[in-house]
């Protein structure tokens, strides 16, 4: 990104002066996908690519908001910010609403946003443009909150008035990211480690099926009232409140409450997921690389199968992945329903990769792909 270049459109719109640069970076999730609204673990780390915000206070009421992204600009005031506006500016909306629920009122403010995660992809721009807005209002505002306040801030804005009922994953991994790491975050407590990504003779490439997440939201809110649904059977026999409190050995002696297939298979892919992340983080920090992949192509399968939320494009772009030597392992991220697969591929594959998969992808699905090796970079800061 260049900065430089950023100010100056900044300047062009809203003329000359002080003004302060934040950023947010997106996120990819190694593992661990569906479980945090269902108490579980998860394994995403922070990403290079973001979001970045120029942003400098006004001594009116009036709140610009521009981005080099969408040609949607608007004035709102900051005695009216509410619910309803479907363009993108909801999600920096949402994220005011959230400080003024705590007593801290919106202030008159230029804003220009600049991103170059791909949107919709499932790498978070979402909530990328959440923690942008959240960090920097934070410190115009003097609010002082800290950063995991921000975190839970930014998601409660998804849910109240972006409208999707998602988990603390990416507004946690977007918020706490450390340059090299991956997170190990128990979305319950929300306690969680640090763990260096020590991968030597191996990348993480990121594929985007550029297939747009059409109907994602509401597919999303379906499946979390699956688990719910869940949840209640079990609990008629087994009081629980996530159904990650169960093991695969407690699941299989209690599935048969679950009448139901579709919600049987729903939750089975849970319990398992958060199962697997466990054995994820202990192969990683033992250099087991193998075993990792293994567990990522067995994140995918369950979440084709039992989850069903991957789609002919993730699927075919994971199957050609995992065709050539040298990938120990690819899935989806994210939410699924389109967007990206991450792939672990050997240093020396990665061309043949991007090429291979890309042409075949394109050969059975009729669109153009995108990779991006993924570099894992920090959580939203200031940056001037
Ligand atoms: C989306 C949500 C996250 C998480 C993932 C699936 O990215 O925002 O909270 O549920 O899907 O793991």
């Amino acid at each position: 990104m260049n900065i430089e270049k950023l100010k100056k459109q900044f300047f062009n719109l809203y003329g000359e002066g002080d003004c302060k640069i934040y950023f947010a970076p997106g996120r990819v999730n190694l593992i661990g996908e569906h479980v945090d609204y269902n108490g579980g673990r998860v394994f995403p780390c922070a990403l290079t690519y973001g979001t970045y915000l120029v942003i400098r206070e006004r001594e009116d009421d009036s709140i610009f908001f521009a981005s080099e992204n969408f040609e949607y600009k608007t004035r709102i005031s900051t005695s009216s910010i509410k619910r309803g506006n479907t363009e993108w500016v909801k999600y920096p909306l949402g994220v005011l609403d959230q400080f003024q629920k705590k007593g801290i009122k919106a202030k008159g403010m230029e804003l220009l946003f600049s991103g170059n995660i791909p949107n919709g992809a499932g790498l978070s721009s979402s909530a990328s443009v959440e923690l942008v807005m959240s960090v920097a209002f934070n410190e115009l505002a003097k609010a002082n909150l800290d950063q995991v306040e921000l975190v839970k801030m930014s998601q409660k804005a998804e849910n109240d008035f972006v409208g999707v009922n998602c988990g603390i994953m990416d507004q946690f991994a977007i918020g706490m990211g450390v340059e090299g790491h991956a997170l190990a975050l128990n979305c319950d407590t929300l306690e969680y480690d640090i763990v260096p990504l020590e991968m030597d003779g191996y990348k993480l490439v990121i594929g985007n099926t550029n297939k747009q997440r059409g109907l994602a939201d509401s597919k999303y809110n379906e499946r979390c009232a699956e688990c719910e649904l869940a949840v209640e059977l079990i609990s008629r026999k087994q009081k629980i409140e996530f159904l990650c409190e169960l093991n695969n050995k407690e699941f299989q002696d209690i599935e048969f409450l679950l009448s139901n297939d579709i919600v049987r298979r729903r939750a089975k892919h849970v319990v398992s997921e958060n199962q697997r992340v466990f054995q994820a983080i202990d192969a990683l920090k033992q250099g087991q690389l193998e075993e990792f992949g293994r567990l990522m192509n067995a994140s995918h399968d369950s979440l084709r199968d039992d989850y069903e939320v991957t789609g002919i494009e993730l699927d075919t772009m994971v199957e050609e992945a995992r065709k050539l030597d040298g990938v120990l392992g690819s899935r989806m991220t994210g939410a699924g329903f389109g967007g990206c697969t991450v792939s672990l591929v050997k240093d020396e594959t990665v061309e043949t990769f991007i090429k291979t998969v890309g042409e075949n992808y394109k050969k059975k699905i009729g669109i153009e792909a995108d990779f991006y090796v993924a570099e894992i970079g920090d959580g939203a800061k200031r940056l001037q």
